[in-house]
């Protein structure tokens, strides 16, 4: 779908998408939800749906729907499917944030369940004897992970919002996890890039290769004996299984195989933290967002007010005058991130003064339509008051119109690519989401200072972005992504081009992306924009990087009185499934 080829189709197309938008929106129209002109098209379903990373890991979320579950119980059980069939992102020793809108209360709540640095973590313990961040000890250690937040997370979202039982939503992940499941080329090309890392714990070695060592291919089957038996433990026991039971004894033995620095004390210790949403507004809808200690809400609401200054729907999209306004408005928001954002426990972040829309509009102002500003010439703003990257997203609506919009992670792909011995599960390397050094750029190449340093406790700044938008007070969208720094941005361009651009959701998931995050000074680009609008950017000051691609956004938006869910083709495995009737886990 990546091809020069497609991308001439999907451009071609989207002309023609415009051309029929343009003509509904002159007659004062909405757009139709496919219209000729929609190149892809979305799941639809009337009943509930549910976007995610791996589509049996969907269809899991949409039989709990189909079961009588509510949304939260789909995202629960989607989730610890992902842990089983994703297992490069979907995790037990990783951490997340989940958004859930309460239909009958109309309010939304976000859970934090980022992972927390253990007790004895300090604010120099990546530095070597020459002051320089070790990055083998950051990302690929023993002490590259954080406390594991994810069991703790799913276990409070299920208990103060879910409907059916918890043993119900811990069951098809246990059965995927023993009976096995056939591997997709995308698990198996991940694997084999990762190879070389995994092959440096004997315990993913177990998990991860066969039992003569040889690499998993497409159409083998792969299952994970010892996953399935922790996932029990989890069914049975609950939260007290993981953070004080036999899994949590075999996380320490863990540690101490090597210098690991997590405790029992430190598992015992990991709360949930049930924080208020971030809330803005954007040319008549509602953002709501993640809070800190993630940073995508915050600068996702930052940036659309900066760009509601700006007549984007006038430029069309993909056009060198688009791209331009929306890269400046990126390296603004990320030089504020650099200095403003951290651990809210620990950190006074200045939120209000972030999301305000005076602010955004003086940021406006230091704009130059024909000129890039290097990154250089960018400060933080000083306040009146003191993202193969893995993540992954899931997004679910249900028929009682509850929303959730879950992300979750182990940091880089596998995290630190070291198992727990006999329990059948990865360890995040999460540690690396701190500042290690200030100034020095971290795995996704963003750079921070004070706020965000380490300490005992306290939890690293993440650009994980679940997203709900409403329309007229009704959830709208429910969406996110994977892609660390790159998250933020594919949140952004989702929303600019469906309420600007007017996009079909499926077009508006599949658009081609960009991303600018201020330092580095580079304008990173997906495949498909065209040579002119390239050299235009260029002309301006815009130093291109071409990359490949970024972010695998899972979106269900509301519409017309039906449920589109559209799962980005950008990562293979991905599916969105519907229900058509009330009990059917079945797109129609
Ligand atoms: N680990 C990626 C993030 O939280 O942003």
């Amino acid at each position: 779908m990546h091809g020069v080829f497609s991308r001439i189709i999907l451009g071609l197309g989207l002309i023609l998408a415009l051309g029929l938008n343009l003509q509904t929106a002159a007659l004062g129209q909405e757009p139709a939800i496919l219209s000729s002109g929609d190149i892809h098209h979305p799941q639809i379903g009337r009943f509930g749906m549910v976007a995610s990373q791996q589509i049996l890991a969907s269809q899991i979320g949409a039989e709990v729907l189909a079961a009588g579950g509510n949304a939260v119980d789909a995202a629960v059980a989607t989730s610890f499917a992902l842990a089983v069939v994703l297992p490069r992102a979907g995790n037990l020793g990783g951490g997340g944030f989940m958004l859930v809108y309460l239909a009958e209360e109309k309010r939304t709540i976000a859970i934090d369940y980022r992972e927390m640095a253990p007790a004895a973590a300090s604010r120099d313990m990546y530095l070597d004897a020459d002051g320089n961040v070790s990055r083998e000890r950051i990302l690929a250690s023993l002490k590259s992970s954080g406390v594991p937040g994810t069991v703790a997370g799913l276990h409070y979202a299920h208990s103060k919002y879910g409907k059916l039982p918890w043993a119900r939503l811990l069951a098809p992940a246990i059965e995927l996890a023993r009976d096995g499941f056939i591997v997709s080329r995308f698990m198996s090309d991940g694997l084999k890039r990762s190879a070389r890392r995994l092959r440096r714990s004997p315990a993913s070695v177990k998990l991860f290769f066969k039992p003569d060592g040889a690499a998993y291919e497409p159409g083998d089957k792969i299952s994970f004996a010892d996953l399935a038996t922790t996932l029990e433990q989890i069914q049975k026991a609950g939260r007290r299984a993981f953070y004080r039971g036999r899994i949590a004894r075999k996380i320490v033995a863990t540690m101490r195989r090597g210098d690991g620095l997590i405790t029992l004390e430190d598992l015992r210790n990991y709360r949930v933290v049930e924080r208020p949403a971030v809330k803005g507004t954007y040319r008549g809808f509602e953002i709501v967002s993640m809070p800190p200690p993630s940073s995508g809400g915050i600068h996702v609401i930052q940036m659309l007010n900066i760009l509601e200054n700006f007549p984007l729907s006038q430029m069309a999209p993909g056009s060198a005058d688009a791209i331009h306004v929306m890269a400046e408005t990126m390296k603004l928001a990320f030089a504020d991130r650099s200095k403003h954002l951290g651990d809210p426990d620990f950190y006074d972040v200045p939120v209000d003064w972030l999301l305000s829309k005076a602010y955004a509009k003086r940021l406006a102002a230091t704009i130059d339509l024909a000129r890039a500003r290097p990154s250089s010439e960018i400060r933080p703003g000083t306040a009146a008051a003191p993202e193969s990257p893995d993540t992954t997203q899931i997004s679910v609506m249900d028929r009682f119109g509850n929303v959730v919009a879950n992300t979750f992670t182990l940091n880089a792909a596998y995290g630190s690519a070291i198992a727990v011995d006999g329990a059948g599960f990865l360890l995040n390397n999460e540690m690396d989401d701190f500042v290690a050094k200030p100034g020095v750029p971290n795995f996704w190449g963003l750079v921070g200072d004070k706020a965000n340093a380490i300490a005992p406790g306290k939890r690293p700044l993440s650009s994980m972005t679940p997203t709900i938008v409403f329309r007229d007070g009704a959830p709208y969208l429910a969406t996110g992504s994977p892609g660390g720094s790159r998250i933020i941005t594919t949140v952004l361009q989702q929303i600019v081009n469906l309420i600007d651009f007017k996009m079909g959701l499926a077009d508006a998931v599949e658009y081609p992306r960009f991303h600018h995050q201020w330092l580095p000074d580079e304008l990173r680009i997906e495949g498909g924009f065209s040579p002119d609008t390239l050299r235009e950017l260029q002309a301006r000051g815009h130093v291109i990087a071409r990359k490949s691609v970024m972010g695998s956004l899972q979106t269900v938006q509301r519409r017309d009185g039906l449920l589109l869910g559209v799962s980005d083709s950008r990562r293979m495995t991905a599916g969105a499934v519907g229900l058509c009737r009330p009990r059917l886990a079945r797109s129609c």
